[in-house]
């Protein structure tokens, strides 16, 4: 069972407390935070790096997730690269040379960093990579939905865009009622239509998200991990497991994939 310790315990950081608690892969541990409010029937301590070292040694834990703000890495990132715990941050953004600080905590323990935490959409985004590799002469569009009062396009909207190559001219919101979240990608073929769909339901969300990532992480050796390549190792392992047990077989045997790598 992993040892879990989480920074930030507002609106997020409550569900995702919630959604670790009930997982039997994880005993979390303790919440740190801005405040010593006692809310929470788990022990709390307020953030300060320099006391932060021994709460640890007193609280031990094998890895922290962080939805607290952008400034709080630098209060404990000394902290748990001494102790070699491993960190899942989902701050939506970072200072630059915050972002260069969580590169340098990458040589020596494993971080994984993520502005979209989500498990689905970030498949959604990866399964929506791989059909425009397979089909790149279809029409793609983008379509976002969210409550009335959300004033901009969508970050994750803007990030599909970016990520297939097409201009946001291509992207259509609308603004209706108190929808969290609705993303769709539509690839239109000649002569069928394939859509891809995430809706956003609760926060508990990114708890399901956070939980993939440390277990994945907890896995791995230092670096800087991005979700896509969580995601994009467990698919690789999983296929190598199917190719051992036989349940799938490789196009060609060096498994290249290469037509003209193969003997005549
Ligand atoms: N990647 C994703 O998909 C994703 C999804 C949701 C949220 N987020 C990010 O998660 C963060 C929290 O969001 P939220 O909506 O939960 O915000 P929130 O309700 O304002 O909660 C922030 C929490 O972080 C704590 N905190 C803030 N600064 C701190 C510091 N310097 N040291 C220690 N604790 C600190 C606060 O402590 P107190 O309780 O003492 O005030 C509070 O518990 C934001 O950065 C947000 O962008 C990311």
């Amino acid at each position: 069972m992993l040892r879990l310790g989480l920074i930030g315990y507002g609106k997020a950081g409550q569900a995702v407390a919630g959604v670790l608690r009930d997982d039997p892969r994880f005993d979390l541990r303790w919440v740190a935070r801005r405040s010593a409010a006692d809310d929470i029937d788990l022990p709390t301590v307020e953030l300060d790096a320099a006391t932060f070292g021994h709460w640890l040694d007193r609280h031990p834990v094998d890895g922290i997730v962080d939805f607290s703000g952008a400034d709080s890495v630098l209060a404990y990132g000394e902290a748990i690269r001494r102790r070699g715990i491993c960190l899942v941050t989902a701050i939506s953004s970072y200072p630059a040379a915050t972002l260069d600080y969580l590169h340098s905590l990458g040589r020596d323990i494993a971080v994984m960093a993520s502005p979209n935490i989500t498990l689905g959409i970030n498949f959604l985004m990866l399964a929506s990579r791989m059909l425009r590799r397979i089909a790149p002469f279809a029409d793609i569009e983008i379509v976002e939905q969210h409550f009335r009062e959300k004033p901009e396009i969508s970050g994750t909207a803007r990030k599909l865009a970016e990520t297939l190559d097409v201009r946001d001219e291509h992207i259509t919101s609308l603004r209706l009622g108190g929808i969290v979240g609705h993303h769709e990608v539509i690839f239109g073929f000649p002569h069928q239509t394939v859509r891809l769909i995430h809706n956003s339901i609760r926060r508990e969300a990114f708890g399901t998200g956070a939980a993939f990532a440390i277990d994945q992480l907890s896995r791995l050796g230092p670096g800087f991990y991005s979700f896509d390549q969580l995601l994009l190792q467990l698919i690789s392992d999983e296929l190598q497991h199917e190719i051992e047990l036989g349940t799938i077989k490789p196009a060609f045997p060096d498994s290249s994939g290469r037509r003209d790598r193969l003997p005549a």
